[in-house]
């Protein structure tokens, strides 16, 4: 056990895959968890821009596609790549490694997405 309140077990190291959508929940807040050229990445799966669950998304080249309205998403730099206007982006989120467990860093009642 960890003493540290604000780190939460999301998944298994091993068992995440590159360019997979991979699913977590924290205190009832549900995440997407990937892996891209080796460097794990996490974010709320709820989209920004309806609220679509990009836990359901598809990972192509990089990017994430929504499959309510198919906003897409680059995977490096969060920036929504189609429709290109929208400014909105995702936002990844601060882990930690430990045991063979990957661990997400969040405040207790911290809703931000
Ligand atoms: S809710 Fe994700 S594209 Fe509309």
């Amino acid at each position: 056990m960890l003493p540290d309140p604000n780190l939460h077990r999301l998944l298994e190291l091993n068992k995440i895959r590159e360019n997979r959508v991979h699913y977590a929940k924290v205190e009832g807040a549900p995440y997407v968890v990937t892996k891209l050229d080796g460097t794990i990445k996490v974010f709320s799966a709820i989209c920004p821009h309806a609220l679509g669950d990009l836990s359901y998304g598809t990972i192509v080249e990089a990017q994430i596609d929504c499959p309510s309205h198919g906003w897409r998403f680059d995977l490096n730099t969060g920036l929504c790549q189609w429709p290109d206007d929208t400014g909105q982006r995702l936002k990844f989120l601060e882990t930690e490694e430990h045991n063979g467990w990957l661990y997400l860093r969040k405040a207790p009642n911290d809703y931000s997405l």
